[in-house]
């Protein structure tokens, strides 16, 4: 039977507040194989009965189920709008209408009559008290409300109330961007909180992302120095009129019982100050104060259809370890993002303390020095009231462990869970392997993008720092879109990256940049700058590419195209006859060639970045070619041969070997290209003796890490790869999994085998850098690899890589055409792979490294360079093979 199972707008599954239509796609069931959509026929109404039709696109005869722009429908604000689809196949089915989907649209146009009020003055910019705002407004008499819409935002994070109820259950809104560019507001439908007669609207602001101390250097009042809320209420009656209740002068200010509020630092609730029914309408508010307007460009409102932080999963509290010191500390098993709520009895002004953290030191004892600054501390103030319940709401901790420093009566475990926070983002990848420890590996790099996508991707969310490092983010990115949906979250990241890039083109180290004017005592950025580093700068162009790559998006490359062009013009603006370097670079960062203490990894600089110099603009010129700007692709493609040819002459001597004897400098110069064709082998047979001379373990940073094993089984050395990747002994992935990590580590000596740490002034437990090695089991064990020529997945290369001595894998891969799936199990020497493709999708499947195929499944395989291949349609399908000696099926299990 044929059926559309879900519509996706913009990738999401709903949408609440756009300004534009969204992009339309549809995931497509069916029992049969090889099923190619016929055609397609979509409705969008007002109504979910769709009698109230705005749009109708007839019978369109198109095999695209993706990426559909509709054109310029002209939207109204405020209003719901229903859509449907139904297709035909080339098996001549008809499916029914799909499931609806719909969106909420904002507020459009110059339609804000609101104002950003304060409760604070300038005067208040040292403080991280939030403050509290209400409104009391009546409905129009004797008319019956037909919905009812809020649009709101903040400078500062805001919550949301109306009659005492919450609206909406997104957390930390609006979010971090480069506020004076780009500003998020978010829709809610409260329809269902309005009472007849009176009402009251209540909001509270805390200092956030705006007003804060915020980055390692501890400033505050990056973009304001007071909180703000604009909040626009729109009502509309039955009878087709409509009332607004707008943010202004009329509403009043008052202190909230959260006395303290900072993201670093955590928060202090004092519950005897709360003012019940502060947003209710009985409640007296003549004691509160006059609020202010602040002066606030409304051009940088852009409605937030989806993608907010919220409350993902909640944890118990699994032990209760007294410490040797004597310390009572929780243990949630789990390294995370998020808050610890609990429920408490006392008496009032009991206190409950607790300070969040990591990792024991290898006594056993509270670690708390690789927090840097950052306090981590909540602080709730009893009201002695029966039993009180309560987590932060305005602040995070990036923890695994708290240390309970006060709490009133005794502990019970059961009294404690964790609010594990995050984007909020749908799941699309499923890995599990005979090999638990590669699953615990995949479980740590899924909890280090869990705990680093809150709003912007961090490089870590515990110490002073949780800043959107553009380097991490881009060598994580594939990595990340593979384990969820990252289309919205990185779209809207690069829309501050290109905010915030120079008016060269530079892209600052860190998005949004508070880096930039407040490093002056920083002993690398004070001389070297805070922007342009390879390897990061590249998120620039890397970042757009892999959203194309994933999920077909073509808008993101209009989208980002200048910022694009703009960071490789600037690289060739700065390079001296194609080899390009610029001030300060991170390099390999944190590689374990560095000289002892060090952050720089032994690759020379020069080198690194003309290959990142190429790489960017190998992609830009792609993206030119995908855009169809001829000039622009003929252009880019010419400056790359360039700078292939003089990385050639500069980086290899004439007898073919590389002049850097680094693990990064040939994983670069194979993975990126840059290795003549006759030397190739040669290259990548060096690159194996110099793992060989480290013991068979990578010394590999940053930039090195995510591609070594790809440089390896790409380049006829998979056992290599298989081996690198399954080492557990230091340095290692599996040797932090056998120390028992949750998350991925920023140092492959975080902890020492001798237990010792390295220096606490950079030694996170949870960076997801490293675990850019979760590609390499999509795209090669499971072998679920993108097209670029079909990007999105729409046409899928099937290639998987048996091997490293286990007995089974079961890979999934949620595209945006449904579920990739790849099994495969190794049993006396074959290999039996069932995989699966979804409707109106063809794939290739390719097998290397195989001696005889056994059953192929109704497939018809062609030997080609040196592989097995048949390309085949939608469907489900099983071949057995027995593999060539280079595969490795000893079974460890
Ligand atoms: C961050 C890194 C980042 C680096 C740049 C660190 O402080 O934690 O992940 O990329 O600085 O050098």
């Amino acid at each position: 039977m044929l059926s559309v199972s879900q519509i996706m707008l913009d990738g999401e599954v709903s949408l609440s507040g756009v300004d534009r239509l969204p992009i339309i796609g549809w995931k497509i069931d069916s029992d049969r194989r090889d099923v190619v959509q016929h055609s397609w026929h979509l409705q969008c109404s007002l109504t979910a009965d769709f009698s109230s039709l705005v749009f109708d696109s007839g019978e369109v005869t198109s095999a695209q189920s993706n990426n559909i722009e509709l054109g310029d429908a002209a939207l109204l604000s405020s209003t719901r709008y229903h859509l449907r689809v139904r297709i035909t196949d080339n098996h001549g089915e008809r499916s029914e209408w799909s499931p609806l989907a719909g969106f909420v649209t904002g507020m459009l146009g110059a339609l804000w009559q609101a104002e950003f009020i304060s409760a604070e003055t300038p005067a208040d910019s040292e403080k991280s008290h939030a403050t509290l705002l209400r409104k009391t407004f009546g409905l129009k008499q004797h008319k019956a409300i037909a919905a009812a819409w809020v649009h709101a935002t903040a400078l500062g994070i805001y919550q949301l109330f109306l009659n005492g109820e919450r609206v909406g259950n997104d957390e930390l809104t609006p979010g971090w961007t480069s506020y004076r560019h780009h500003l998020l507001y978010q829709t809610y439908d409260v329809t269902a909180l309005l009472n007849q007669g009176e009402n009251v609207i209540g909001a509270e602001l805390g200092a956030g992302w705006f007003k804060g101390d915020m980055g390692f250097s501890r400033h505050r009042n990056y973009y304001g120095e007071q909180t703000a809320l604009l909040c626009q209420l729109v009502i509309q009656y039955d009878d087709g009129s409509r009332q607004v209740v707008g943010s202004d002068r009329s509403w009043r200010g008052g202190d909230s019982a959260r006395e303290f509020a900072e993201i670093y630092d955590g928060e202090r609730f004092d519950a005897r100050k709360v003012q019940a029914g502060w947003s209710q309408t009985d409640f007296n508010d003549a004691s509160w104060r006059a609020v202010s307007v602040v002066n606030w460009d409304k051009n940088t409102l852009v409605a937030q259809g989806a993608g907010t932080v919220r409350q993902m999963e909640r944890l118990a509290a699994k032990v209760l370890i007294i410490t040797p010191q004597g310390d009572k500390v929780l243990d949630f098993g789990q390294n995370m993002s998020g808050w610890v709520e609990f429920r408490v009895r006392g008496n009032a002004g009991d206190k409950v303390v607790l300070r969040h953290f990591e990792t024991l030191d290898a006594n056993g004892n509270v670690y708390l020095d690789n927090l840097r600054t950052a306090r981590q501390t909540t602080e709730y103030v009893l009201t002695g009231e029966g039993e009180e319940t309560w987590h932060p709401r305005f602040s995070w901790q990036g923890f695994r462990y708290v240390k309970v420093e006060e709490f009133p009566g005794g502990l019970d475990l059961n009294q404690f869970t964790a609010i594990v926070i995050h984007s909020d983002m749908a799941s699309t990848g499923h890995f599990a392997c005979s090999n638990p420890d590669l699953n615990q590996l995949h479980h740590n790099i899924l909890w280090g993008l869990k705990s680093n996508f809150v709003d912007v991707p961090t490089d870590c969310p515990q110490r002073d720092e949780r800043l959107g490092w553009t380097g991490d983010a881009q060598i994580f990115c594939r990595t990340a879109s593979y384990l969820m949906q990252t289309q919205t979250f990185f779209a809207k990241w690069l829309v501050d990256l290109k905010a915030d890039q120079t008016p060269e083109g530079g892209v600052p180290h860190v998005i949004p940049d508070i880096l930039t004017g407040h490093c002056d005592q920083d002993k690398f950025l004070a001389e070297g700058g805070t922007h342009s580093a390879t390897g990061w700068a590249d998120a620039a162009v890397v970042n757009p590419w892999t959203m194309y790559l994933m999920y077909g998006d073509t808008r993101v490359l209009e989208n980002q195209y200048a910022s694009m062009k703009g960071w490789v013009d600037f690289m060739q603006a700065h390079a001296d006859n194609d080899i390009w370097r610029y001030k300060l670079q991170f390099g390999d960062w944190v590689a374990l060639d560095a000289q002892e203490g060090s952050y720089f990894g032994a690759t020379p600089e020069d080198l690194i970045c003309t290959a990142w110099y190429a790489h960017s603009t190998q992609l830009l010129a792609k993206t030119a070619k995908v855009l169809e700007r001829t000039d622009d692709h003929l252009y880019y493609d010419a400056l790359h041969a360039r700078i292939v040819e003089r990385f050639h002459q500069r980086f290899f001597t004439a007898d073919g070997d590389m002049t850097a004897r680094t693990q990064t400098a040939h994983i670069l110069a194979l993975c990126f290209n840059l290795v003549p064709d006759v030397w190739r082998e040669r290259t990548a047979n060096r690159l194996v003796e110099l793992l060989h001379e480290h013991g068979g373990h990578l010394v590999t940073g940053f930039l090195g890490t995510p591609y070594f094993c790809h440089a390896l089984s790409q380049n006829q050395h998979p056992k290599e790869a298989w081996a690198l990747l399954l080492k557990d002994d230091f340095p290692s992935w599996l040797y932090q999994v056998k120390a028992g990590a949750t998350t991925i580590w920023e140092h492959w000596d975080g902890i020492k085998p001798d237990g010792s740490m390295w220096s606490p002034d950079m030694n996170s437990f949870n960076h997801y850098a490293y675990g850019a090695v979760g590609e390499w089991l999509y795209r090669t064990v499971a072998g679920i690899e993108a097209d670029e020529t079909a990007p999105g997945f729409k046409h899928v290369v099937i290639s998987p890589l048996p091997g490293g001595g286990l007995s089974w894998m079961d890979a999934r891969y949620q595209s945006i055409y449904g579920d990739i799936a790849v099994n495969w199990q190794a049993h006396k020497g074959r290999v039996v792979l069932t995989f699966r493709v979804p409707a109106n999708t063809t794939a290739t499947v390719k097998l290397p490294a195989v001696r005889e195929i056994i059953t192929s499944g109704s497939l018809n395989f062609a030997h080609v360079n040196g592989e097995w291949a048949a390309h085949c349609g939608s469907g489900e399908y099983r071949v057995e093979y027995l593999p060539d000696e280079s595969v490795d099926l000893t079974y460890t299990d």
